[in-house]
């Protein structure tokens, strides 16, 4: 047991999925895997671990935004043993070609700053997924015939940002959409020398403002979790 974490010893298992809901952790976990047992209920955020065709699976809520992943990736790593992690999640589209509903396979997540600035300090160091769970990842996608992006992504520290000149040099190089997780999630995974990415649907548009109704969120979530559990296990 740990300060946020219930689960005892050896109920996390290696490969964990981390959406920022812990509903959609429940939901998720009673969907595609079997033999599911809650193993964390410490503040309301949810972790479940089953099997997914015979491999063992903890998916748990990260919460929202950088400093809450931090806490739930630093215990899962350091005191559970976690190796490989996977961020499920939604991301406001930013370019024209990133429509609702796309897959975003996040290669890279640049950021203003993270909870590991302070300790970086000027080093401007890379955030990048790992290369093997980014292939495989790619590779479902395409096997299940979703729409898929691979590329640069931005994790804010803010959901409300009033500054529309990050949001216009975003666009103007290339970033293929926005969200709060995944830079501190792979800057945790290179010092721990473990594996992550993130995987994020869609879910709105920065430019157009459109979003995706509630009933189409859910599809996209379950295509998501599918391709991340067939990239974890490739
Ligand atoms: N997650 C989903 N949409 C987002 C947006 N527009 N900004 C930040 N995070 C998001």
């Amino acid at each position: 047991m740990t300060t946020h974490i219930g689960a005892a010893p050896g109920e996390i298992a290696e490969t964990v999925l981390l959406p920022g809901d812990p509903l959609r952790a429940q939901w998720a976990a009673e969907t595609f895997l079997d033999g599911a047992t809650c193993v964390n209920r410490v503040r309301g955020m949810l972790g479940f671990t089953g099997t997914w065709r015979g491999h063992r699976v903890t998916i748990h809520g990260s919460g929202m935004g950088m400093p809450s992943l931090s806490i739930y990736v630093n215990e899962l790593i350091r005191d559970y043993g976690a190796r490989t992690l996977i961020r499920v999640g939604s991301a406001g589209g930013l370019q024209p070609h990133t429509g609702l509903r796309d897959v975003i396979l996040a290669q890279a997540a640049s950021s203003v700053s993270t909870p590991s600035s302070a300790l970086l300090r000027e080093l401007n160091l890379a955030p990048v997924a790992d290369w093997g769970l980014l292939s495989a990842a790619h590779r479902a996608a395409e096997g299940r015939g979703t729409r898929s992006h691979v590329g640069v992504i931005h994790s804010s520290d803010t959901f409300y940002s009033e500054r529309d000149d990050h949001t216009e040099q975003l666009i103007r190089h290339g970033v293929l959409g926005i969200e709060m997780e995944a830079a501190e999630l792979y800057l945790l995974a290179a010092r721990h020398k473990v594996r992550a990415l993130a995987v994020l649907t869609v879910s709105d548009h920065v430019v157009t403002h459109e979003a995706l109704p509630s009933d189409q969120r859910e599809r996209s979530f379950a295509d998501m979790i599918e391709i991340a559990l067939e990239a974890a296990f490739a």
